[in-house]
């Protein structure tokens, strides 16, 4: 960083933001295989939140992939960096007072780590969609599996690029063994046990 770029502090603080809203910021990161149910179960919670009138954004791999991300491909590099841009957007949006919802593949540690580490204690909160990689691959709900079978696609996360389990998720969830009306239900206590919402 240019050491002539100063920090500026604002008049209006997290705090503030955060009080006008009713509810804690927090960034609920869930991380999984391709097709696992990420984005399903994210989307679901998300609405279940917005009926409740929680103040929510929810930041998908797919759609920052055609923004933000765009130039970014999958080689480990991108993945980190990809993960360091969303990370970075979901602490400016916890800072404005948001409950994030995030939902990549996210597949290594370290990364997850330093978003965990960008904001305040139990703000983060890692979602392990723990669904084995063959139900992913049977799901293909985007035929990905299929072309990666075909070797049409490289570095395929769970194939021929690795993911890394987390060791200490706050939440772990198995779409192949739990409707997502209950996994919506498991991740409200949770947020409801934390007096988030
Ligand atoms: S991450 O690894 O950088 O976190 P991200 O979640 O943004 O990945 O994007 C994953 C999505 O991109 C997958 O759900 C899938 O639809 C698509 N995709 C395309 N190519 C690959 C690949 N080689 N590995 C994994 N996902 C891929």
């Amino acid at each position: 960083m240019d050491e002539n770029i100063v920090w500026h502090n604002y008049a209006t603080t997290k705090a503030q933001r955060s009080e006008q809203k009713k509810h804690k910021p927090a960034i609920l990161w869930f991380t999984g295989f391709s097709g696992s149910g990420k984005s399903t179960v994210a989307n679901a919670l998300e609405a279940a939140l917005n009926q409740q009138g929680t103040h929510t954004y929810l930041l998908d791999g797919d759609n920052v992939r055609h923004g933000l991300c765009k130039d970014l491909g999958f080689s480990d590099e991108d993945r980190i960096e990809n993960i360091r841009r969303v990370g970075e957007t979901a602490k400016l949006m916890t800072d404005a007072g948001l409950l994030v919802l995030t939902a990549f593949i996210s597949p290594f540690r370290a990364e997850r780590d330093m978003v965990r580490n960008l904001v305040d204690e139990g703000e983060f909160i890692e979602v392990f969609i723990d669904t084995p990689l063959d139900v992913c691959e049977s799901r293909d709900p985007k035929g990905l599996y299929k072309k990666v079978r075909a070797g049409e696609i490289k570095h395929f996360t769970g194939i021929d690029s690795s993911y890394e389990v987390p060791n200490n998720p706050e939440i772990i969830l198995d779409t192949s063994k739990n409707t997502l009306d209950q996994s919506v239900t498991q991740l409200i206590t949770y947020l409801k046990q934390k007096h988030i919402i």
